[in-house]
């Protein structure tokens, strides 16, 4: 049988420099476990419009159409921030998760142990913290149309549009259900019912998917307002939280603060089975391309390597390696070794980008 595929697009920033540690531990697993990848890598974002005039070339397109999983590191940087819209690094993400109908994107934000102190909220807020943010991801008002830049009388207006088809509220409730099943088996589902229709016929179709097909899962609704403020209150009173893309989009920023940092956060975007069983699939960190600190060796690369761990357990069902990696890089952490975001005043050992990929390598050494 063929290896599995992965596609590589490591992107902008600091994307290439988080990716290239993911790397090592992929020739790790193919030296030390046996489990062999075939790896591609091709472009996307500013690299790709700079070669191509493109964020996203057809034949990158293609490919990521066909592999077991994409592996993605960020996109974006100030030297695109005058380009036209269309051709904007974030469009090539956009195209990718939407051509390739990831609705279902995974966000899981855990506090480990190590971090509790570092967390701009106290330890006993944050400690033991472990909840997924299940974002809806190719609709919503990220897609919705009419959108643009109109003229009306003698004014410009912005316009986009917030729409939900009753199809896509029900198959990534779906699989928020289906995810808290295999956890503590609560769901949140949170929008503006109290304001936009949408976020109306968004609860309703969510209750009606629980009632009829998921009556043993703990379901309950909340404003998304709301939820924001209780995500920062008392987060572990939630498990799975189900939303739209834009709240998705801001709740998960905020959920991870309350790990410690932004290099921390791993996620998997998943769509409909392919012929061979597995889900389409994207895995990428929530951070992005970070270009203040690009090219320094000072980025974190744990969200990347993290997001690794989320597609040997959702594709390539590996689920005993992931937890293998997940434990390597806690173990890293509970040693004291911190990149430049996690230094705080408690201190620990400064370590660089490659030498925190070394490390986790070395853990995944000493847990054979
Ligand atoms: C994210 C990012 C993207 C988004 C950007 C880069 C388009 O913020 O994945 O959270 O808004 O979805
Ligand atoms: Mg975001």
């Amino acid at each position: 049988m063929a290896n599995p595929s992965i596609l590589i697009l490591a992107g902008d920033g600091i994307g290439p420099e988080v990716m290239a540690e993911v790397k090592k531990i992929i020739g790790w697993y193919d030296a030390k476990r046996g489990i062999t990848f075939d790896v591609s890598e091709d472009l996307v974002g500013g690299c790709a419009y700079d070669k191509h005039g493109t964020p996203l070339h057809d034949d990158t397109m293609a490919k990521a159409q066909e592999v077991d999983a994409v592996l993605l590191g960020a996109v974006g940087g100030p030297k695109y921030d005058t380009l036209d819209f269309s051709v904007k690094p974030e469009r090539g993400l956009l195209r990718l998760r939407k051509e390739m109908d990831l609705y279902s994107n995974l966000r899981p934000a855990q506090c480990f142990d190590a971090l509790a102190d570092f967390s701009s909220l106290k330890r006993e807020v944050v400690g033991g913290l472990d909840i997924v943010i299940v974002r809806e991801l190719t609709s919503g008002i990220y897609f919705g149309e009419p959108r643009g830049i109109f003229t009306e009388g003698n004014e410009r207006v912005g316009i986009n549009t917030q729409r939900y088809t009753e199809s896509e509220i029900a198959r990534v409730a779906r699989s928020a259900f289906e995810l808290a099943r295999r956890r503590s088996n609560k769901v949140c589902s949170m929008e503006k019912a109290n304001v936009m229709e949408s976020g109306i016929l968004w609860r309703q179709v969510v209750q009606e998917i629980h009632d009829k097909e998921y009556p043993d899962v703990e379901l309950s609704h909340m404003y998304a307002d709301a939820g924001a403020m209780q995500l920062c209150r008392w987060p572990k009173q939630f498990d799975v939280i189900v939303t739209d893309n834009l709240f998705g989009d801001l709740l998960s920023d905020a959920a991870a603060m309350l790990t410690g940092s932004l290099g921390m956060l791993p996620s998997a975007s998943l769509g409909a089975p392919m012929a061979n069983g597995r889900p389409k699939a994207l895995y990428e960190p929530v951070h992005g391309s970070a270009p203040d600190i690009a090219g320094q060796g000072k980025a974190n690369p744990i969200a990347c390597v993290l997001s690794f761990a989320m597609a040997l357990r959702y594709s390539f069902d590996l689920g005993d390696e992931a937890e293998r990696l997940e434990k390597a890089v806690e173990k890293v952490l509970a040693d004291g070794y911190r990149t430049a975001d996690l230094m705080g005043p408690e201190g620990g050992t400064p370590i660089s980008t490659a030498a925190m990929g070394d490390a986790i390598v070395a853990a995944l050494d000493a847990s054979l």
